[in-house]
């Protein structure tokens, strides 16, 4: 299965095995990591961004593939539509149907609101459920939320907006608890306490996990819970136009059923943009750990409505995605692995970096063994390194690797790999968006009544996310935006419905001279022209 090359190269990574197990690599220091940065982590390829010419971020650098959305055409443009006669009505509504639409739409629930959640696909198909590691939350006796706050400002280069990460941390604890009496099945040890381990850039073991399908074992507790509350979940339908009352306050969302293609109208006392990551527009060409829907939407319909936009310029690339085989490429091989002794290993059989290094600087280091140093192995289809998965049992004892990582284990066997006993290749992968929507501490942008929760925010992780740290801020910030939007609901009185702001906006493109033929929200990645 292993080209010669692979074949060659996997001998050396097997006689340094155990050399490498007992070799503590050194960290990097602070000014090792900015010169790696700057050199290999793609945030820094400076061609790759442009300046966006208009809206409230006007002057500020995002990609190329997300300014082409940000400034394209609106869905509603030449739509008759009647927004003084909606489908729905209801005090809050919800766009997305991931971890942090769900906790939202719960919570609004609970409040007493009368909540809908409209989704693009179904329910949990989001990257909530992809998610693998764990969750982050500091709740052992070795540790705090401010030890845990620090972690996370370090990991997120001082850039964390202070308000937002507080809230994050001391919110941790309390995350847990309200998912594990929901049914969440985290990993306990047999006296019932939780089993947590490290992840990248973690001084303190806080990873919570439930094997290696943490998103998916939360995501199914979340949607029982809504569909338990009989919620009402419209699936298959985008939102793809807010829509602001005569004084600019949310006040609902033009909806399209992606597969009747009608478009309804939703009215709202308060909207909440769950919408999730943009994995799926493939940032530099990369591949993604995303699921099928992630394109930013969320990004375009608030910044089309006023919201600003807060560190967009900067992405995760998680530092192992599969680089073979073809089939799963992109396809993310859990930081566990390495939290759990795996190394990462070069062609020439050398453990080159410290495995749990935060996510840019791994990804960053990983890009240069290959990219300048000569060290990546060639999979035939392109290249990686090695992640040396026969170490975890080795390190733990025969069995350990199946307990704690059976996904992984599936995910290869699939294709012959058995990774107990052979090493993976991987390679960096768009997994995350650490920018988004600016909020304030409640959840709320500056267009009043319009919230935002889960990775559509900007601000909380700074300029680099922590593993585990975002499957809590989708509990977080989406229990925060359902209680403050219902809250806000039972205040607000909405005045006429209207998109005057989409008109606007389309004619500061004009004016810009931006004339183009981009829909937007994409809704949808595009493959027909995919070259590999
Ligand atoms: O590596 C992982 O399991 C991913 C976790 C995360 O992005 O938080």
């Amino acid at each position: 299965m292993f080209t010669p090359e692979m074949l060659e190269s996997l001998k050396k990574v097997e006689a340094n095995r155990s050399a490498n197990i007992a070799l503590e690599p050194r960290r990097m220091t602070a000014e090792e990591k900015d010169a790696l940065l700057a050199q290999f982590h793609p945030d820094y390829k400076t061609e790759s961004f442009e300046a966006l010419k208009v809206g409230p971020n006007k002057g500020d650098k995002v990609p190329h593939e997300l300014a082409a959305l940000l400034q394209g055409n609106s869905r509603v443009l030449d739509l008759d539509l009647d927004l003084n006669a909606p489908d729905y009505d209801v005090d809050v509504l919800v766009i997305g149907g991931g971890g942090a639409g769900a906790s939202a739409a719960i919570e609004a629930d609970e409040a007493g609101a009368k909540v809908m959640i409209a989704t693009k696909l179904r329910l949990g198909d989001a990257n909530t459920m992809m998610a693998e590691g764990g969750i982050q939350a500091a709740d052992k006796p070795n540790d705090s939320p401010a030890i845990h706050y620090l972690d996370a400002m370090g990991g997120g280069h001082y850039a964390n907006v202070p308000e937002l990460l507080r809230k994050l941390v001391m919110d941790a604890p309390g995350a847990i608890q309200w998912l594990n009496q929901l049914g969440v099945e985290f990993d306990k040890a047999p006296d019932g306490t939780m089993i947590t381990t490290h992840g990248g850039g973690t001084s303190r073991k806080r990873m919570h996990a439930a094997a290696d399908y943490s998103g998916a074992e939360i995501m199914r507790t979340l949607r029982d819970e809504v569909l338990n509350r009989g919620i009402p979940v419209v699936d298959f339908t985008s939102a793809i136009e807010l829509i602001l009352d005569d004084e600019g306050k949310a006040a609902g969302a033009v909806l399209l059923n992606m597969e009747t293609g009608e478009h309804l109208i939703a009215r709202a006392k308060t909207v909440i943009i769950a919408t999730g990551g943009a994995g799926r527009l493939h940032y530099q060409g990369f591949p993604t750990s995303n699921h099928y829907g992630a394109t930013a939407d969320g990004l375009i319909l608030g910044y089309r409505a006023g919201a600003q936009l807060l560190y967009a310029d900067t992405l995760q690339y998680h530092p192992t995605g599969a680089a073979y085989p073809e089939q799963i490429f992109g396809a993310l091989v859990t930081e566990k692995v390495r939290s759990m002794g795996a190394k990462l290993i070069n062609k020439d059989g050398q453990a080159f970096m410290h495995p749990l290094e935060t996510r840019d600087v791994a990804a960053a280091s990983i890009i240069r063994e290959c990219k300048e140093r000569g060290e990546g192995v060639s999979t035939g289809e392109g290249e990686g390194v090695w992640l040396d998965t026969p170490m975890i049992d080795q390190i733990h004892g025969e069995g350990t690797l199946e307990k704690r990582l059976p996904g992984m284990l599936r995910m290869y066997s699939k294709y012959d790999i058995d990774i107990r006993k052979v090493p993976i290749v991987v390679y960096p992968t768009l997994h995350y968006q650490n920018g988004g929507l600016k909020i304030t501490p409640d959840g709320m942008t500056a267009v009043s009544g319009l919230f935002v929760a889960g990775e559509a925010v900007g601000g909380i992780h700074g300029r680099n996310r922590l593993m585990g740290n975002s499957l809590l801020d989708v509990i977080v910030f989406g229990r925060n935006a359902g209680q403050h939007a219902a809250a806000h609901a039972k205040t607000v009185k909405l005045g006429a419905p209207t998109l005057q702001h989409v008109e606007k906006f389309a004619k500061e493109l004009a004016d810009a001279g931006i004339d183009t033929h981009t829909a937007s929200p994409q809704l949808l990645p595009d493959y027909r022209n995919h070259k590999k």
